[in-house]
């Protein structure tokens, strides 16, 4: 098969062609769209790196979560900025806490909406870190006890989707064992399985008001520089029972989301982070790219790259383009 007899451009001379023999599709069901829920009534700040994400109070939170679910986007991944923050994070795993208090509020409003949420301790922490601080440095096995009640707390209001992002040892074990024990069997959990100490934060970090405030998250987060560590990290995962593996951040970690597709046989999810958005966003303000076509584009690698799902803040928007 060779030139002149085979001719590639033969499959690409109209779109109903190249509709025929296109290999990746993205669809709304694709789609996890982020929110952030705030203390308080009747705010919406927009974040100044997001434009178009907002920090919310419940009130608004449930009108976008209906326009979320309108648009035929199955679930949104919620992260809470609590009212007050202290050094073990209390209102992470409190029962009228941020984000339980959403969650109910979701679900009463929007009940098919998939609601999933985020279990982590940096937004509810004084000292911005993914757990408790003994000796300078996150403790790994205390924090576990934290996180497990966190996630027991979410799943006690109703969350359909437990989302653990903190990166501690044995936190799926951990976790599956308390919702277990307390007859919620049937929760799955989704695990940031591979997640990278990753500059592409940074936007988000400002959204949910979680930045260290001191030192950085390179004990607990992997270095960008390893692969056959992401291997490793899913193969955990896997063995604590994990129901969904996840690759965070995305764009610049193709590679590492085609790895896990090839090795593991889970639904597998990505995470196109804050700073991506941003990133498309700042270039879009300054007209420099076509925005549409980018967003479209970025997320079908993403697929392409062998994702099944993506948590974007993109989803409205893509939601929208697809089905125009
Ligand atoms: C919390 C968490 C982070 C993100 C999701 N969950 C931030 C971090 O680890 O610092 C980042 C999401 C984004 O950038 O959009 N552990
Ligand atoms: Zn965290």
């Amino acid at each position: 098969m060779y030139f002149p007899a085979y001719r590639a451009r033969r499959m690409r001379r109209n779109a109903t062609m190249r509709n025929m023999v296109r290999e990746t599709h993205l669809h709304v069901e694709d789609m996890i769209y982020p929110m952030f829920s705030a203390f308080g009534e009747n705010i919406k700040n927009e974040i100044p790196s997001m434009p178009g994400i907002y920090q919310q109070s419940i009130d608004n939170i449930v009108i976008e979560a209906k326009e979320v679910h309108a648009l035929g986007i199955p679930a949104v991944i919620l992260f809470g900025i609590p009212e007050t923050k202290d050094a073990v994070g209390s209102d992470a795993y409190c029962a009228q806490g941020i984000i339980q208090n959403t969650v109910r509020a979701i679900k009463a409003a929007v009940p098919d909406m998939t609601v999933i949420t985020d279990v982590c301790m940096c937004e509810y922490t004084d000292h911005g870190h993914c757990g408790v601080i003994k000796d300078g440095d996150v403790d790994n096995d205390e924090t576990l006890k934290l996180l497990a009640a966190e996630a027991l707390s979410h799943a006690q209001a109703g969350a359909d989707i437990i989302a653990p992002s903190d990166m501690m040892d044995g936190r799926i074990e951990a976790i599956r064992d308390i919702l277990d024990d307390n007859g919620f069997e049937n929760i799955p959990i989704m695990s940031y399985a591979v997640k990278y100490a990753s500059a592409y934060y940074g936007p988000f970090r400002e959204a949910a008001d979680s930045t260290p405030q001191f030192g950085d998250r390179r004990s607990y987060q992997m270095d960008p520089a390893n692969r056959r560590e992401a291997m490793r990290e899913a193969q955990l995962d896997v063995q604590e029972c994990a129901d969904f593996l996840m690759v965070k951040p995305a764009l610049a970690y193709l590679d590492i989301i085609r790895d896990l597709r090839d090795n593991f046989d889970l639904p597998l999810v990505c995470y196109n982070v804050s700073g991506e958005y941003s990133m498309i966003k700042a270039a879009a303000a300054n007209d420099w790219i076509d925005e549409d076509r980018l967003i479209l584009e970025t997320l079908l690698s993403m697929k392409r790259a062998g994702a099944d799902l993506i948590i974007t803040y993109h989803a409205k928007e893509a939601a929208r383009l697809l089905s125009t």
